[in-house]
């Protein structure tokens, strides 16, 4: 853990550099979502469920646009995330909404000394559990801030997407976690390949049977596992839009599962 804190320092600057390009980003488009527009997706919007009057914890929000566009919702919402950036612009966006959300800094693992309470949702999704080094300590935090009888939520890229190289043609890191550290020097980033960042980053790949046994583990049960062969977002190089709208690999349209989706209930009530 004492090389993990490292590693979390580490990838919290960079999504501390991240934050501000994005705000400025196409890719995140605020003047549609300062609009009204949610920035949502159609697959978590059609399976999390109500959220009217729902308590929701947002693990690692980013700088909160999916955190207020529940909100809209009528989720009594409270994102966290360990940027001090993004945290601090979701603050500012809530408060220029006039929305009641809250928004709390803290890396995942510490957030028991950082929260209180106990929420009907807890939701993430779309780039996260990457930055986790250990899913069974990720998992007690869902419990623990999960009320019985509550819904998890995650819909996430898929790990097989994360064995391929930058441009998808060779297979260069495992499908299961090793618990060492992928280590990968990132330019720009998804939302801004040219942004003036150049920074080292740690993560790490959770194959889907370690994502659902960490759950189950804890009492948490998935309804359903989904798989998606295509990605809401245009976030790694060289994707294709299809007719539909959605995003795939130039060459693999189709044959790569892009994302899935758990949703999962934590026992009693
Ligand atoms: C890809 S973003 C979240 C994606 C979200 N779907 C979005 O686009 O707004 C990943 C987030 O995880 C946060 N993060 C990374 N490691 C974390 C940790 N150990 N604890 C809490 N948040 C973390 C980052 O600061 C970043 O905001």
């Amino acid at each position: 853990m004492e090389n993990d804190t490292l590693y979390f320092e580490a990838n919290r600057s960079l999504w501390n550099q991240k934050t501000p390009v994005h705000l400025r980003s196409e890719f995140y488009n605020m003047p549609a979502f300062m609009a009204g527009k949610t920035s949502l997706n159609q697959i978590e919007l059609a399976e999390v469920g109500p959220v009217n009057g729902k308590s929701m914890l947002h693990l690692q929000c980013h700088f909160g646009q999916d955190s207020l566009s529940w909100a809209r919702m009528g989720a009594k919402v409270t994102g966290i995330d360990i940027s001090d950036e993004a945290i601090k612009q979701a603050r500012e966006l809530n408060s220029q909404l006039s929305l009641d959300a809250t928004f709390v800094r803290s890396n995942l693992y510490d957030l028991k000394e950082n929260l209180e309470g106990q929420f009907d949702i807890v939701f993430t999704s779309y780039g996260t559990i990457g930055w986790l080094p250990d899913l069974d300590k990720w998992a007690d935090i869902i419990d623990h801030f999960l009320k019985p009888g509550g819904t998890f939520y995650i819909a996430e890229f898929h790990p097989v997407l994360w064995m391929f190289d930058d441009n998808f043609s060779e297979i260069v890191y495992p499908y299961h976690n090793t618990h060492e550290p992928i280590i990968t020097e990132t330019e720009g980033t998804y939302a801004d390949r040219e942004a003036p960042i150049k920074q080292k980053e740690y993560g790490w790949n959770h194959g889907l049977g370690e994502v659902i046994t960490a759950l189950i583990s804890r009492g948490i049960y998935p309804e359903f596992l989904h798989e998606f062969s295509y990605s809401p977002y245009n976030c790694f190089s060289g994707m294709v839009q299809g007719e539909d709208g959605y995003w795939r690999i130039k060459g693999l349209e189709n044959k790569l599962p892009m994302v899935y989706s758990i949703k999962a209930i934590k026992r009693g009530n």
